[in-house]
């Protein structure tokens, strides 16, 4: 860190936005298989908080890969780099007062361990449980036929390691549960 950076004390802080918008937001931090069903439950959620008039965010690994992280790919370094950088905009939404429904399969749990240090309390780790089986039955994408076919390389559950989370704050399983129950359950947690 270079010494002539300074912080800037902000003069609203996160308490006096909770104030204003009347909610304690949290961070959702949705991690689980492709097509187990993060971005389908996030946005379900999403809804369900809306109607609540709780102020949400979704932030999706494909969207953010269009921009921001357009410049990864999917090695073990590179999503390491993905995550950290998602790590730190959601702790300036979050910092912002919105509740922020995050959804990447984020694999390793030392890159969601690190997204849980910056945000510290607030942080929940929902564990869509899914599996592989079931999620590559889906396939929503096609992603999983192209990476049998090697024609993806570094896929996760195919050639790449998913670490389950040791102790999730909420685990949900979309293979036995449908996407209304599952939301449900999340969002009685958060209310
Ligand atoms: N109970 C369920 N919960 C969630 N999704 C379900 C459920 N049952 C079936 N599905 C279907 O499974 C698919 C899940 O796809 P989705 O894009 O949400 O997965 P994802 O985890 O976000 O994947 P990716 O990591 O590739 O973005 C959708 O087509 C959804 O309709
Ligand atoms: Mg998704």
């Amino acid at each position: 860190m270079n010494e002539n950076i300074k912080w800037h004390e902000h003069s609203i802080s996160l308490n006096d936005r909770r104030k204003l918008l009347g909610f304690s937001n949290k961070v959702l931090w949705f991690t689980g298989l492709s097509g187990s069903g993060k971005s389908t439950i996030a946005n379900e959620v999403a809804k369900n908080l809306h109607d609540k008039k709780i102020l949400t965010f979704v932030l999706d690994g494909d969207n953010v890969r269009h921009g921001l992280n357009s410049d990864m790919g999917f090695s073990s370094k590179d999503r390491e780099e993905n995550i950290r950088r998602v790590a730190e905009v959601t702790k300036l939404l979050y910092e912002s007062g919105v509740t922020v429904l995050v959804c990447f399969i984020s694999p390793f749990r030392k890159d969601r361990d690190f997204a849980r240090s910056l945000i510290g309390d607030d942080f929940i780790e929902v564990f869509v449980d899914c599996s592989l089986e079931e999620c590559e039955k889906r396939d929503p994408k096609g992603l999983y036929k192209k990476a049998r076919k090697g024609e993806i390389k570094d896929f996760t559950g195919i050639d790449q390691e998913y670490e389950k989370p040791n102790s999730p704050e909420i685990t949900i399983n979309t293979g036995k549960e449908s996407i209304e129950e599952c939301a449900e359950k999340i969002t009685q947690i958060l209310s």
